[in-house]
């Protein structure tokens, strides 16, 4: 299968069914989506598709065919993207597990909604975090749409 990730095309040989997040980690060394609950439940695992967060673990690498963006691909050229520089200003992680498929989650809502409110942030940002920086993680995204919240 070819693959566009990240801004550069990749031939994989796998099985049909193999999960995205098998091919991203194991295959190819794309280590920022973490493995969590395999099952479609807790967003570590979160990849953008053509700017869609998906759930790598539950998505069959065969069946992509668009971008895939995953947290190693956030940057643009030096800088790292605006959501990241507010997770730094925020202190946002806490043992960090769940945090990159946190900021591509809020990387799409931004997209999306550029100046959500907390409602909405809690409405889309369905990824599971153990540690609860859920407070930290709303202000981050306020203060990267601009409105410190
Ligand atoms: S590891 Fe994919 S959703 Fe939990
Ligand atoms: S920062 Fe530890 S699980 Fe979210």
């Amino acid at each position: 299968m070819e693959l566009n990730i990240n801004g550069e095309r990749h031939e994989v040989e796998a099985p049909a069914d193999m999960p995205l997040l098998w091919v991203l980690r194991d295959m190819l060394g794309i280590k920022g989506p973490k493995f969590g609950c395999g099952v479609g439940a807790c967003g570590a695992c979160t990849v953008l598709i053509d700017g869609i967060p998906t759930r790598s673990c539950v998505t069959a690498a065969a069946d992509v065919e668009g971008e895939v963006i995953t947290i190693e691909g956030l940057p643009e050229g030096e800088r790292l993207h605006k959501v990241q520089e507010a997770w730094i200003r925020h202190a946002v992680p806490q043992c960090g597990y769940c945090q990159s498929g946190q900021i591509l989650a809020a990387v799409a809502l931004l997209a999306e909604t550029p100046h959500p409110t907390d409602a909405d942030i809690d409405a889309a940002m369905t990824n599971l975090c153990r540690c609860g920086t859920y407070p930290r993680l709303r202000a981050a995204i306020h203060d990267a749409a601009g409105m410190e919240g």
